[in-house]
């Protein structure tokens, strides 16, 4: 049940410690800088070039941000919305494992594309909440996100355990892939990972997400930028606090703030920077042209007091990994939709409209 709280999805949120502490167990070795998981030998992943990854809604950003992680251990890579995925790719061919993210395992454009893919003779591999789900049961290979059971429509806790649990991929596939060519030092990336449970405490312990939310909680439309792994984190942010405030929200990445949507910036539309991890100039460029059209800005950051003149308010979060701040940033965007819909009475678990799998294309 809830137990003390008001809803599944709050309840999510602050479980969400104890779900990473379960995707991470047994798989990461910290001394080491290795990975182990289960049913993956090294060398599972060897015949491969590429990776394609195919998922919807919350977890094609979470797609979106291990694709940016592949990048980064030099795993050629392309995030897929899954119901665009035919008309987007030539056929996968054999050396393409193509990656599944969906907690359900159930979600028809997800299993469509999976399919789609199989038939071409690529190799597919589930990275799934539910064990014996469609997916898992059809795809070549499994690997289980373990986040335990999500309730509320709104995608919380399975995010941030999918994100980890392509992290532990990442290494994987480094290891395994002929031409990957790892840029970057797991040791660094291990110590963090094994530290994110009780990062994401210190967010939750501190989050001042619920008196932003009730500042801006009626203002006309809320934007979300980022670059690089902040931009999965805004399109995400922006999703959930669409999804169940019933209020407009958009995300992209903050190049694009100009070309069009600066249009509707005022003073009546708060944006939200993620300014988290690497690569942060550009947005805080963008940030400054709608705070000069008298747009509300929250800033997103590790580090307050560097943007304090830019800054209306921040949402805070402690500094770890540049390629594991964005999911911290993402638990305060999560706590923001939620106390924004509580704000407004919403039906916060079970949103108007949408339901908790989507099993028709
Ligand atoms: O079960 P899946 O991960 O495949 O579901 C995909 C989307 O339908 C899902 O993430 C949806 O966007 C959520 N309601 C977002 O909170």
């Amino acid at each position: 049940g809830k137990g003390a709280y008001d809803h599944y999805m709050l309840k999510e949120i602050n479980t969400q410690p104890t779900a990473l502490k379960q995707t991470i167990e047994g798989r990461l070795d910290v001394e080491d800088a290795t990975v182990d998981i289960e049913d993956f030998d090294r060398g599972t992943f060897s015949e491969f070039d590429r990776v394609q990854f195919v998922a919807c809604g919350t977890s094609y950003h979470a797609a979106l941000y291990g694709s940016k992680l592949l990048d980064d251990v030099g795993v050629d890579s392309t995030a897929y919305r899954a119901n665009e995925y035919d008309t987007n790719t030539g056929p996968a061919c054999p050396d393409t494992l193509v990656v599944a993210v969906t907690q359900s395992g159930e979600t028809a454009d997800t299993l469509k594309a999976m399919r789609y893919a199989e038939a071409d003779g690529a190799t597919t591999l589930a990275v799934t909440n539910v064990v014996g789900s469609t997916a898992a049961r059809e795809a070549d290979h499994s690997m289980f996100i373990r986040a335990g059971p999500e309730i509320g429509v709104a995608a919380t806790k399975t995010f941030s355990s999918q994100v980890v649990s392509l992290a532990l991929l990442s290494r994987q596939f480094a290891m395994d892939f002929p031409d990957a060519s790892p840029r970057a030092d797991f040791d660094e990336l291990a110590e963090a990972l094994a530290r994110l449970p009780s990062d994401v405490e210190t967010v939750l312990d501190q989050s001042n997400a619920r008196t932003i939310a009730n500042r801006y909680v009626n203002d006309d439309a809320f934007f979300f930028i980022g670059r690089d792994l902040g931009f999965p984190v805004a399109k995400e942010g922006a999703l959930k606090f669409k999804e169940i405030t019933y209020q407009h929200a958009e995300g992209f990445t903050s190049g694009r703030l100009k070309h069009g949507p600066l249009a509707l910036v005022t003073p009546s539309t708060p944006l939200f920077a993620i300014v988290t991890g690497r690569h942060n100039e550009k947005t805080l460029t963008n940030a400054k042209e709608a705070k000069s059209r008298g747009a509300p800005i929250v800033l997103v950051t590790d580090d307050p007091d560097a943007h304090s003149d830019l800054a209306d308010v921040g949402l805070e979060v402690p500094s770890t990994h540049p390629l594991l701040e964005g999911l911290l940033a993402n638990v305060q965007l999560q706590l923001l939709a939620y106390h924004a819909a509580d704000q407004l009475g919403r039906s916060i678990d079970k949103p108007r409209n949408l339901a908790k799998s989507v099993t028709v294309e």
